[in-house]
This record gives structure tokens, C-alpha cells and sequence, in this order.
């Protein structure tokens, strides 16, 4: 045996004392065994250390040293700090670079990036995003790392930074992919979508336990909650296939309870890709429609959510419009809802596009028969309970450009006000209309 495997050896044997230590104060062996990274047959596996030597040492699949290791010691790249002792965590990098304070990402801004990522100096892990593992989309980017180098992502210096100052566990060295995820108990839910046990998440402030796993859109909305139709064919609901509308919301977790503890009612989050503070988030009843808020008169929307139905005052789930950790369009928006994908990305902001995600749901002017997709003349001007006439000169709204259309999002956001109807005097005023 060379010297050096010599001293890596006797490193291992250290570090089994280490994980016992901790697996001892903070760790259930058997509820780490059951995550997907303690996994022995599909684990954290690093083949630098786990081959058999010579050129690993056999470490085997699971083992926490695939993950942890001090300083360096065994087969690491140098992690911060350069000098002076283990980095946090004693993990085989840095957790994260907080001097990357937007994206794009690479693998050195964050530890998991050494594996959820592709090619990788790691252990590559293949991944999709939600549109695809829930809602039935095509092949989408493959990895974390690449979901979230697209137009919009959940910006992980700013999540760092929220977690940091709000989350009594999470420290200055802490990884901003924890605050939503417990690595020593994350399960794979996308291999088992019909199954919430399986839950990938941990809610900020109950980071040692899985949430939503009996935490469902069921049990918290019951029938109020209608999953979106998955296939094309408009036959099966999420997630992924489910038979009926019944399997789904009792397959689906409760995400609404999971993203508003941190986006509440009441707190101010700064976004430093965006560069401005983001609306809060109220889906109580008198917050958005979309949450417990009834609407009011008719509704226009497509089956399964169409009111003659059966159904009224329905509330949906965050990620029945958003993904989780990035997308080709702005504000994280889905490529793929209920139950067809989107035609095109939704590029900007100030744009009429935002309609593409809106006719997924609700009546435009081609399925009302009046004109072309992604044109909302009936909802606005023709329905029974349309919210404005067309009397008066039509420039008194319709004034930019062309006149027609409004961008939506001056009137739609979440608990918005209308930001620009008044310059455009049209008498609209300061209309509050939470979509
Ligand atoms: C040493 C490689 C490695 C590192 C580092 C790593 N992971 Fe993983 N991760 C894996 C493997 C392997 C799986 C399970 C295999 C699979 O799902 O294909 C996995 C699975 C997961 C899952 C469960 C969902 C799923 O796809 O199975 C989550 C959540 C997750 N990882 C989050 C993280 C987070 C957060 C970090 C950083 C704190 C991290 N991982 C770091 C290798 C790694
Ligand atoms: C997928 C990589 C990965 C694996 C495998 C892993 N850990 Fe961790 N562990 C982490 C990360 C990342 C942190 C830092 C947590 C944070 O960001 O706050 C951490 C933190 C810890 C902590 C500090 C307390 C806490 O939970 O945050 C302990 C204790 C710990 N790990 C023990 C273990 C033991 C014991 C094992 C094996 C039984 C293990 N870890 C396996 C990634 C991993
Ligand atoms: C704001 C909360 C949040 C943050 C931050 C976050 N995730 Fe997730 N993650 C989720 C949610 C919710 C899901 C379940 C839905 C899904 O699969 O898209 C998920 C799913 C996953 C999955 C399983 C994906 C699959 O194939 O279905 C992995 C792996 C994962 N996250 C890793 C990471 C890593 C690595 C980071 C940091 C780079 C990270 N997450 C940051 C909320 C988050
Ligand atoms: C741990 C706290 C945390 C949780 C949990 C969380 N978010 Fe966020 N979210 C943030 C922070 C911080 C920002 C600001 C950074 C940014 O813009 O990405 C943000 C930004 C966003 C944005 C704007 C993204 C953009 O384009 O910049 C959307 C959309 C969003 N979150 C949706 C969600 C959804 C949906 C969930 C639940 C799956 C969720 N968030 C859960 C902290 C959180
Ligand atoms: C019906 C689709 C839909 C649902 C459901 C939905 N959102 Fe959104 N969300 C949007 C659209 C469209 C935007 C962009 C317009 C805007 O900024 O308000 C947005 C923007 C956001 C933003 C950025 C706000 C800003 O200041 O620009 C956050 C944060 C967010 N959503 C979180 C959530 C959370 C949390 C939930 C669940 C409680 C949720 N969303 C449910 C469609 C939806
Ligand atoms: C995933 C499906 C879905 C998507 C996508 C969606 N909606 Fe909705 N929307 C609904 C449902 C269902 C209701 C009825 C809510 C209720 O019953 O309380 C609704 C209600 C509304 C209402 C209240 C109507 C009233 O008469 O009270 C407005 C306004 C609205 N949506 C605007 C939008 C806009 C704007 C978009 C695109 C940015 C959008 N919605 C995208 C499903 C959706
Ligand atoms: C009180 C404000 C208001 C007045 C007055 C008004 N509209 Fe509208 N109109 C809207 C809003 C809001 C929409 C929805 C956003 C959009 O599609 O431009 C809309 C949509 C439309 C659309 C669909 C455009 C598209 O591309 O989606 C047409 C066509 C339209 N209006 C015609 C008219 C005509 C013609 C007049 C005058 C006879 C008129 N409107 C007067 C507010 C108004
Ligand atoms: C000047 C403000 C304004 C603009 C701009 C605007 N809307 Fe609306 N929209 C409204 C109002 C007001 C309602 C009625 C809300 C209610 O009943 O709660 C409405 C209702 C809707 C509804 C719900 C219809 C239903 O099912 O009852 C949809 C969908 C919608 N708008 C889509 C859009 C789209 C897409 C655009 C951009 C092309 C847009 N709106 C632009 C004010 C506006």
C-alpha cells in the first residue's frame, strides 16, 4: 500500500468517526438510508473515491464521504478558505460563492453543482424540471444546473441571503438549495410521482423533515384544488398521468403552504436579477383569485376548471403556473400547462405574451369564436360580466403603440395594483385586480 493511500485510509476511518458523531446529534441513520443520496443502489457515488483502488477506495455507493470530507483530504478540490483549517461543513468543496450574486451559474458557485450538473468533476445526475417530471412536457434541459441558466431563475445568492436572516438553522455558510432541500433526506420524487412519501422538499422552517408528504393539495384544498390535465389527449391529470382528478390532487403536495413561507403576505424580498422588491403573495381569501379568493360573476376558463362543470372557487397550486428552479421564460413560468405546451417563451415583461400561459386556463377569442388565439377582446369587452364597455373613444385605453394590446401586466400581478393604466387615462384608476 503506497503512503499515500496509507494516510487516505487513515483519513476514512477518521471521517467514520465523524459521521458517526454527527450521524449521532442530528442524523437517523435509517431516514438518511431512505433518502436518494444514502441510496445504495442509486447514491451519492464519487468514483474517485469509491472505485476500487488503485484508482479509488471503495467507498461504497451512499456513504456520507462521497459528500463530506475534510479539507481536501481525500480526493477534494481546495474549498474556501485557502488557509486556515475545513471548510464548512467539511464538504469536498465550497458550499457556495456568495460573490456570485446572479447568474449564470457554474460548478464552482455551488457544492451541488459538483454533481446536479453535466459533464461534471463529480458525479453527473440527470434531472428535469417540473413541466416534464409532473406535467407530461417533452425533454426539457436535463440537469439543475442547466434549468437554472436560462431566462429566469430562483436566484440563489438572494434565497442565501432571505434564509440567512430568517431561518434560525440555515448559517452564513449554509447552501441556498437547503433552504428548500434537506440533502440527508430528500427522497426522488420523480421516480415515484404518484407517491408524496417520495417528497423532495423541506420547508425553510421544518428543515429536518420531508414536507408534503401527507401535507397534500387534498388534504389542505380538497376538491377546490383541480389538477391540471397532463397528456395531450386531456385524459390524465398531474401529476404525471394520474387517472383522475381524484389520484392527482391526492398525489400532489401542498406547494402553496411549501412557497408562501417565503413569499408572505406581508415580507419584502429584493431580487437582485430583477433588481426590485417582488409583490407579496396573498392567497387567503381576500388575496388572489387564483388562491381562496372567489371570483366574482362568470368565470371563461377550459375544462377540467370550466364552472358548468360543477366546480367554483378553485385555488391552484404555485406550480401549476411556475417551476421551481428556472425557465425559458420569464418568472419561472411553466413551458408545458395544463395539458399542451406553450407556443414560444415569454421573453419580456411589458408584453401581451403573458397571455400564452393564460389561454392554457382560460376562454380567448378563438375558443370563444370571435377572433384569434391569444387575443382577449371577449373576456374584456364581450362576456356578461365583462369588465369594460367599449364606449367612449377606444384610444381613452387603448393608447400605446397601435392601441390594442394592453400589456398584461398592468393590470394582472399578484395583489397588484395597476401600474401604468393612469398614465394611459383611461379612467381605470387604481383597479386591484390579483389574477
Ligand atoms: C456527490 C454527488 C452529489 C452531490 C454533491 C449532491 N447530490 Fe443530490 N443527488 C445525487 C444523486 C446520485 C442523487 C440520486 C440519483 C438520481 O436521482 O438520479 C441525488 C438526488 C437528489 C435529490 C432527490 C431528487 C432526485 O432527483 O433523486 C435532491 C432533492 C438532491 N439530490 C438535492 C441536492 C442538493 C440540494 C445538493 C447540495 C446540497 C446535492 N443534491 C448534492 C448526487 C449528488
Ligand atoms: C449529497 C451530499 C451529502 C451527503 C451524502 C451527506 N451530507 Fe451532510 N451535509 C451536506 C451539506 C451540503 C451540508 C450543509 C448543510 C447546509 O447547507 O446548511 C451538510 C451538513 C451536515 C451536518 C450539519 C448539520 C446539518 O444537518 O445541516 C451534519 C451533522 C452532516 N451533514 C452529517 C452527515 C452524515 C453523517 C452523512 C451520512 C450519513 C451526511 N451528512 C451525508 C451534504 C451531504
Ligand atoms: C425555492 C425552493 C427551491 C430551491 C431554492 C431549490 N429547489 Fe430543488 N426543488 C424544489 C421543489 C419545489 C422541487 C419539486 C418540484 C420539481 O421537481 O421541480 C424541487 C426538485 C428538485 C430536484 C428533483 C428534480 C426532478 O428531477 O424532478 C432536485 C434534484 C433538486 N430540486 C435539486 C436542487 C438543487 C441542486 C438546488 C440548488 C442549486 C435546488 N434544488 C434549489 C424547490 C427548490
Ligand atoms: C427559501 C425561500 C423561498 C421559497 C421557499 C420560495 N421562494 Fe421564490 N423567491 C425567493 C427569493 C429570495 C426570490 C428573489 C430572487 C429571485 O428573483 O429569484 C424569489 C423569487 C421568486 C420568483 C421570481 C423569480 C425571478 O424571475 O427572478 C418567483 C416566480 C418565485 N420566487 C416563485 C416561487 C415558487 C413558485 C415557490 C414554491 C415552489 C417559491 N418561490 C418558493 C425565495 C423563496
Ligand atoms: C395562474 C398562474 C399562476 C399561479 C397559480 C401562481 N402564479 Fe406567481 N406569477 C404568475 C405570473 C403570470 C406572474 C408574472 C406577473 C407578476 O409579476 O405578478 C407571477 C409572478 C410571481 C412572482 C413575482 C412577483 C413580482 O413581483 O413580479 C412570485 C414571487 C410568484 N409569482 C409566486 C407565486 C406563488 C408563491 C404562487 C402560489 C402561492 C404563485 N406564484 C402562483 C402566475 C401564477
Ligand atoms: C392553470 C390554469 C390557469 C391559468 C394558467 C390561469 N388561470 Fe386565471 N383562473 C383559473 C381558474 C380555475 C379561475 C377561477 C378561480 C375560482 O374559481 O375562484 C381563474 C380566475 C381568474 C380570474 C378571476 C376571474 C373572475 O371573474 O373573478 C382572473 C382575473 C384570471 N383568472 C386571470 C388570469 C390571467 C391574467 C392569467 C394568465 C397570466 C391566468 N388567469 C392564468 C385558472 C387559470
Ligand atoms: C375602459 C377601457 C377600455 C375601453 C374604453 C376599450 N377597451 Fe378594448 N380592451 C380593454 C382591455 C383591458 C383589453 C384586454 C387587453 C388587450 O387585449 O388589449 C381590451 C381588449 C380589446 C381587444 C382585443 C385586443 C387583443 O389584441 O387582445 C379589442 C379588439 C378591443 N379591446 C377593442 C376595443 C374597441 C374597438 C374599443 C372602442 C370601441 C375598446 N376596445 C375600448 C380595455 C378597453
Ligand atoms: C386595463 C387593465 C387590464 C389589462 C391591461 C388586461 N386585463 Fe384582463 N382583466 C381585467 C379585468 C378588470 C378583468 C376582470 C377581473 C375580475 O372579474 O376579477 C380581467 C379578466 C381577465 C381574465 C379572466 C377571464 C375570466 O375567466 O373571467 C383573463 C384570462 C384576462 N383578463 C387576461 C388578460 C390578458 C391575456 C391580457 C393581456 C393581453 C389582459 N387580460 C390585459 C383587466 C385588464
Amino acid at each position: 500500500m503506497s503512503q499515500d493511500l496509507l494516510v487516505k485510509r487513515s483519513i476514512l476511518i477518521f471521517l467514520t468517526c465523524f459521521a458517526f458523531l454527527l450521524s449521532a446529534s442530528s442524523l437517523l441513520a435509517g431516514e438518511y438510508l431512505d433518502s436518494a443520496h444514502g441510496s445504495s443502489s442509486i447514491g451519492v457515488f464519487r468514483p474517485i473515491i469509491g472505485n476500487s483502488p488503485p484508482s479509488g477506495f471503495n467507498y461504497s455507493r451512499g456513504n456520507c464521504a462521497h459528500c463530506h470530507e475534510q479539507h481536501a483530504s481525500i480526493e477534494g478540490s481546495e474549498p474556501a478558505p485557502s488557509t486556515g483549517g475545513p471548510s464548512s461543513y467539511e464538504l469536498f468543496a465550497r458550499n457556495i460563492d456568495t460573490a456570485q450574486k446572479t447568474g449564470p451559474f457554474i460548478e464552482a458557485d455551488n457544492f451541488c453543482f459538483y454533481c446536479h450538473n453535466s459533464p461534471t468533476s463529480a458525479q453527473a445526475v440527470l434531472n428535469n424540471d417540473y413541466s416534464q417530471s409532473f406535467g407530461c412536457a417533452p425533454q426539457g434541459a436535463t440537469t439543475i444546473m442547466t434549468t437554472m441558466n436560462q431566462r429566469s431563475y430562483h436566484n440563489l445568492y438572494d434565497i442565501w441571503l432571505l434564509a440567512k436572516d430568517n431561518f434560525a438553522w440555515f448559517t452564513a455558510d449554509s447552501n441556498p438549495c437547503d433552504a428548500c432541500h434537506n440533502p440527508h433526506l430528500a427522497k426522488r420524487n420523480w421516480a415515484n410521482a404518484k407517491d408524496p412519501t417520495f417528497s423532495v422538499m423541506s420547508k425553510p422552517t421544518d428543515h429536518f423533515a420531508l414536507w408534503g408528504t401527507t401535507e397534500t393539495m387534498d388534504s389542505s384544498y380538497n376538491t377546490k384544488y383541480e389538477p391540471p390535465f397532463c397528456s395531450s389527449s386531456l385524459l390524465t391529470r398531474e401529476p404525471d398521468a394520474s387517472v383522475d382528478d381524484a389520484a392527482g390532487r391526492a398525489s400532489t403536495p401542498d406547494y402553496v403552504a411549501f412557497c408562501v413561507t417565503c413569499h408572505t403576505t406581508t415580507d419584502t424580498i429584493f431580487s437582485t436579477s430583477l433588481n426590485r422588491n417582488l409583490s407579496t403573495i396573498d392567497w387567503g381569501n381576500t388575496g388572489d383569485k387564483h388562491g381562496l379568493r372567489l371570483m366574482d360573476g362568470t368565470v371563461s376558463t377550459k375544462e377540467p376548471y370550466d364552472p358548468s362543470s360543477g366546480g367554483t372557487d378553485f385555488v391552484l397550486s404555485c406550480l401549476d403556473c411556475h417551476e421551481a428552479h428556472g425557465s425559458g421564460s420569464v418568472m419561472l413560468m411553466r413551458r408545458r400547462a395544463n395539458g399542451s405546451d406553450l407556443t414560444g417563451t415569454i421573453d419580456t415583461f411589458e408584453t401581451k405574451d403573458w397571455g400564452l400561459i393564460c389561454l392554457k386556463c382560460h376562454i380567448d377569442d378563438d375558443e370563444a369564436g370571435i377572433g384569434n388565439a391569444n387575443y382577449w377582446e371577449y373576456v374584456h369587452h364581450q362576456v356578461s360580466d365583462a369588465p369594460y364597455y367599449k364606449d367612449g373613444p377606444c384610444t381613452g385605453c387603448h393608447t400605446r403603440g397601435a392601441g390594442f394590446p394592453i400589456d398584461c401586466q398592468e393590470c394582472h400581478t399578484h395583489s397588484g395594483t395597476p401600474t401604468k393604466a393612469d398614465t394611459q387615462g383611461s379612467g381605470i384608476g387604481t383597479y386591484r385586480i390579483p389574477f
